[in-house]
């Protein structure tokens, strides 16, 4: 039987454990958990000191072609308020961000064909042509090998892809029959063949997840060495299939931001929204157990409150500059500073 506490240790010297290290680590997580986020929080800050980084999220579409079934801005959602904004807006919104000292922009939104790759690559060069010192980040779902090169050679720098689950057969309970696995996976190579920084990640607590997928998410992670991981907990939105079940704990979600820090100690891993939705400290814990990057909202706020993936997401209301400042007081208060950076991955930029 293994000593728990040796484990988390051992994976601080080594960054690797076995599946059934791992595993034994989730199931026991009780009595190591302020211990791994202590551990955590060392190697993050041997490596980025107190330094947060921020990305302008700009959620610039809600129309999505697919019907993942926990997602509320599914197509088959037809009581989801549909928008779109226009390149000029999108545009508009990294402007405003720029003043507030953002120097990275997350362009997110559902799979929307409106957004041709010629319309998108015209607003990422447009965006790097006004800001220079800026990354431009984009999370718009799976696209060929073709339309990644176009966006990259347009100048986007990195790319947000979470495959959402290791477990093929898992995927296929999330997921129409229509949507593949093995393309979303194939898809991640191709962006880290292209040489965006890459961010793949998961939900934590999804239907039908089990400890010993999460292991294997941490093998699966260790191998493919993402830039950036996304997990969040899966919070359940009232007009999906979903809608009754169980959402994700903050506690399983801050044990793994650990887990994941200590496993790929360079990686830039955010807290993100959803973890602040289910614990109102949430990111603030999801630093303190090694987080080091925040994405606060820039989009304007008469779409905000309806980018909604889960039900009673945070901060749909507020204006960016407040967002920003209230961030930049919690994570003072915790002891860290919000700083105006692109914040590349230690490889990159
Ligand atoms: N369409 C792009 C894509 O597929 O990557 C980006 C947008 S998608 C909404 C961004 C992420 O939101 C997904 O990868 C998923 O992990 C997360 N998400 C969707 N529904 C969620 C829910 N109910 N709870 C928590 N996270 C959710
Ligand atoms: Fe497309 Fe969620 S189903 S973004």
């Amino acid at each position: 039987m293994y000593n728990t506490a040796e484990l988390i240790d051992k994976l601080k010297t080594e960054t690797i454990l076995s599946r059934d290290e791992y595993l034994h680590l989730i199931k026991n997580r009780g009595v190591i958990r302020e211990r791994a986020a202590e551990l955590a929080g060392s190697v993050r800050d041997g490596i980025y000191g107190k330094s947060i980084y921020i990305r302008g999220l700009i959620e610039f579409t809600n129309y999505c072609r697919n019907n993942c079934y926990y997602c509320g801005i599914r197509a088959g959602n037809d009581k989801a308020d549909r928008y779109r904004l226009t390149p000029e807006e999108i545009i508009g919104c990294s402007d405003s961000g720029y003043e507030l000292g953002f120097r990275t922009f997350v362009l997110q939104g559902g799979e929307d064909p409106y957004y041709s790759d010629d319309i998108l690559s015209r607003v990422v060069r447009d965006i790097k042509g006004r800001h220079p010192d800026c990354a431009v980040t984009l999370s718009v779902g799976e696209k060929s090998y073709e339309s990644y090169r176009k966006l990259r050679n347009a100048g986007a720098d990195r790319y947000l892809l979470r495959h959402e689950t290791v477990n093929r057969e898992h995927y296929g309970m999330l997921h129409p029959d229509n949507m593949s696995w093995d393309n979303r996976m194939q898809c991640l190579r191709n962006l880290k063949e292209l040489g965006f920084q890459t961010g793949a990640g998961f939900m934590v607590g999804s239907p039908g997840q089990t400890e010993e997928d999460l292991a294997d998410e941490l093998l699966f992670l260790k191998e493919l060495k993402p830039e950036m991981v996304g997990i969040g907990p899966f919070i359940p939105h009232q007009d999906t299939p979903f809608g009754k079940e169980t959402a994700g704990s903050a506690e399983l979600t801050l044990f793994l931001l650990s887990l994941i820090r200590l496993t790929l100690p360079d990686v830039l891993l955010p807290a993100t929204t959803a973890l602040g939705t289910i614990d109102p400290m949430g990111r603030e814990k999801g630093i303190l157990s090694g987080a080091n990057v925040l994405m606060p909202n820039l989009s304007p706020v008469n779409v905000r409150g309806k980018y909604l993936l889960y039900d009673n997401k945070i901060c749909t209301g507020e204006e960016a500059a407040q967002c920003i400042e209230c961030l930049k007081g919690r994570v003072r208060k915790i002891g860290y500073e919000i700083v105006t950076d692109r914040g590349d991955h230690k490889d990159c930029g």
